[in-house]
């Protein structure tokens, strides 16, 4: 192993080593069943919260299957991602709804305030900011969701309220 996967955090959390070892455990009790590349992947995204280029290397290598295989899948289904994600999704309606009543004003402010881009994750790993197309409450637009919850009526002032729920 590289040193990039003995890199090990300071409090309790598991070393990339213990990671790996259990991802590999998996590939060995899933390897040759019907659809296990997708369930391994799954298991990986979960302890890893995301799929960088050299755990999916790791796979197609253990499973002896090509990395452009493995690519490939993360690629086509949207809930695998190959960047870290944050604690909280943050998802700014951008629907025809929200975007008359300031949907996009909205974005902008979140991007001031966590200092990121769209599609990126706070340094401190607690927010990713996307944006998505109507969530089902236009009648209260604009409105923003953070993981399962839906804030209606959002206006740019009660960002900073909102986002500190999550601290
Ligand atoms: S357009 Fe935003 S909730 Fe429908």
């Amino acid at each position: 192993m590289d040193n990039n996967q003995s890199k090990k955090c300071c409090c309790c959390e598991e070393s990339d080593e213990q990671k790996y070892a259990k991802i590999e455990k998996v590939i060995e009790e899933y390897k040759g069943k019907e659809g296990c590349l997708i369930q391994i992947l799954h298991y990986a995204q979960g302890i890893f919260g995301y799929l960088p280029l050299e755990l999916q290397e790791f796979i197609a290598k253990k499973l002896d299957i090509p990395l452009s295989e493995v690519s490939g899948v993360v690629s086509f289904y949207s809930f695998f991602s190959t960047q870290p994600r944050g604690e909280n999704t943050i998802r700014v309606c951008l629907g025809t709804a929200c975007y008359v009543r300031g949907g996009k004003k909205i974005v902008d402010k979140l991007k001031e305030i966590l200092d990121i881009d769209v599609g990126d994750t706070t340094k401190d790993r607690k927010f990713t900011l996307e944006v998505m197309r109507c969530i089902g409450a236009c009648g209260l637009a604009p409105a923003i969701s953070i993981n399962d919850k839906v804030y209606k009526q959002v206006n740019p002032d009660k960002l900073n309220s909102i986002l500190e729920e999550y601290y």
